[in-house]
């Protein structure tokens, strides 16, 4: 890495110890890092048992018109100000404004995405911790024979078990750990560059399967005939607040792979690759999932129980199930492992870079941190079930503040700050959109789409209307 490819592209403001950082060896690099940040368990777990209760097609129309013009404008700008600023999300924050003569204070918006980021990863590892566990489950024939009542059983017994919950958080976290405390080449980019295609070629494995069940027409028609009148409100609320949590908006991740982007990579294009590529996922997820559920007379809109309950049932069932459904479970494990590096880096990144401590002291530190606060999700299923606030479990409270509050906040703010404190000249130059016009649409929709569509989802969830 040579210290002339990151000063290029970077800008005045951005701090000294940028030349210290690590970079992605390629824009290859970055678009597996990011691609594997999208897609995880919202793709495999979430888009799939949303798409059940939403009523299917139409639903998929709304989520990737969100995706579009809130989504992929958002994406970019995150990736756009990581490079920039080539720092941390709260110190490229910083270089930005300082450079723009607007006020420090923006940092802070970089800071409560660094915030957002730890908390999702706090509930984010024990959920995978759940894959984990159910891999092996899978392997011992444990699904043999299951009916609705006995998954359900079975899953209750596993969120009933505290000691199991904390068993398999907490190997997520060391997994996690140790790869980021293994820096951006050795760590994140080699574990990417394996993990990705594995998680791909499991992906199409799976699809293949599905394909043979003689019930896939029966997915494709779920997933892509558009009935308007299966869609509520409320629908398009959950299609807006997912397109967030699907592409790793407003949590750090996506400012954090930026600052490690090399100059001279097309922002927009990548940006649109990775939505592309996560979307992709998304769909084929269901592609992999509802054939099965529909060759097995099981329930599409079963809610989030569709991969741990009812999914299982499929297993026990059909031909080579057994081997399915730890190829199944294995894959979301690596989906949620690629997610949760991404959640991780940014706390490292920022307590290393303003602290000025080294890497490994970093991971450590935030490791403690993280695994402390997991055992409040752990206990929130079973032990602390009771404790509630405001009707809402640790578990869901976290669920709820990072979701529902800090990520449409974060993400608001930072749009705003792209279309109305930068230069639009600025962020032409910086995103790479050539074409006069094409960007002129795309720093409209910024500047106006983008923001008013956050605030409706905002002000839903918020009970204002
Ligand atoms: N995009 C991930 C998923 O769909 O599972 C979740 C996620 C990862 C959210 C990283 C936020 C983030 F910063």
């Amino acid at each position: 890495m040579s210290q002339d490819s990151i000063a290029v592209g970077s800008i005045a403001g951005a701090p000294s110890s940028s030349t210290a950082r690590g970079l992605w060896s390629s824009r290859w690099a970055f678009f597996l890092a990011a691609t594997g940040s999208a897609v995880g368990l919202g793709n495999i777990w979430k888009f799939p048992y949303i798409t059940g209760e939403n009523g299917g097609g139409a639903f998929v129309l709304v989520y990737l018109a969100c995706i579009l013009v809130i989504g992929i404008p958002l994406l970019m700008t995150e990736v756009m100000i990581g490079r920039r600023g080539r720092a941390n999300p709260e110190g490229a924050m910083a270089a930005m404004a300082k450079a723009a003569g607007a006020s420090r204070h923006w940092r802070l918006l970089g800071s409560v995405a660094i915030f957002t980021g730890f908390l999702i990863l706090s509930f984010y590892a024990v959920i995978a911790g759940w894959a984990l566990a159910y891999a092996p489950a899978a392997a011992l024939g444990e699904f043999a024979g299951l009916t609705g009542e006995s998954s359900g059983a079975l899953f209750g017994a596993m969120l009933g078990d505290p000691v199991k919950l904390a068993g398999f958080g907490t190997l997520v976290l060391l997994l996690t750990l140790g790869i980021v405390a293994l820096g951006v080449r050795e760590g994140l980019e080699r574990s990417l560059s394996l993990l990705m295609p594995g998680l791909f070629v499991l992906l199409l494995v799976l699809v293949g399967y599905a394909a043979t069940t003689g019930h896939f027409g029966e997915a494709l028609h779920f997933l892509f005939d558009a009935d308007f009148s299966k869609l509520s409100g409320q629908s398009v609320l959950v299609a807006l607040g997912h397109a967030f949590f699907t592409l790793s908006l407003a949590s750090g991740a996506m400012m954090a792979y930026g600052s490690y982007l090399p100059a001279g990579t097309s922002i927009a294009k990548t940006a649109i690759m990775v939505a592309v590529a996560d979307t992709g996922v998304a769909l084929l997820a269901g592609l992999a999932i509802f054939p099965l559920v529909f060759a097995n007379g099981l329930e599409p809109g079963a809610g989030p129980g569709l991969i741990f309950v009812t999914l299982p049932i499929a297993f026990g069932q059909m031909p080579f199930g057994q081997l399915i459904g730890v190829l199944f479970f294995v894959m979301l494990a690596i989906a949620a492992l690629t997610s949760a590096i991404s959640l991780l880096e940014p706390t490292v990144a920022w307590l290393g870079e303003r602290f000025a401590i080294g890497r490994l002291k970093a991971v450590l530190l935030t490791g403690l941190a993280l695994w402390l606060l997991s055992l409040g999700t752990v206990l929130s299923f079973n032990a602390w079930s009771e404790y509630t606030l405001f009707g809402k479990t640790f578990f869901d409270s976290l669920d709820y503040l990072t979701t529902n509050l800090l990520m449409p906040l974060g993400g608001l703010g930072t749009v705003l700050f792209t279309g109305w404190v930068l230069s639009r000249a600025s962020v032409q130059e910086a995103l790479g959109i050539g074409q006069p016009q094409l960007f002129q649409l795309w720093w409209q929709v910024l500047r106006w789409v983008t923001p008013l569509g956050i605030l409706v989802v905002f002000l839903h969830s918020m009970g204002l209307f």
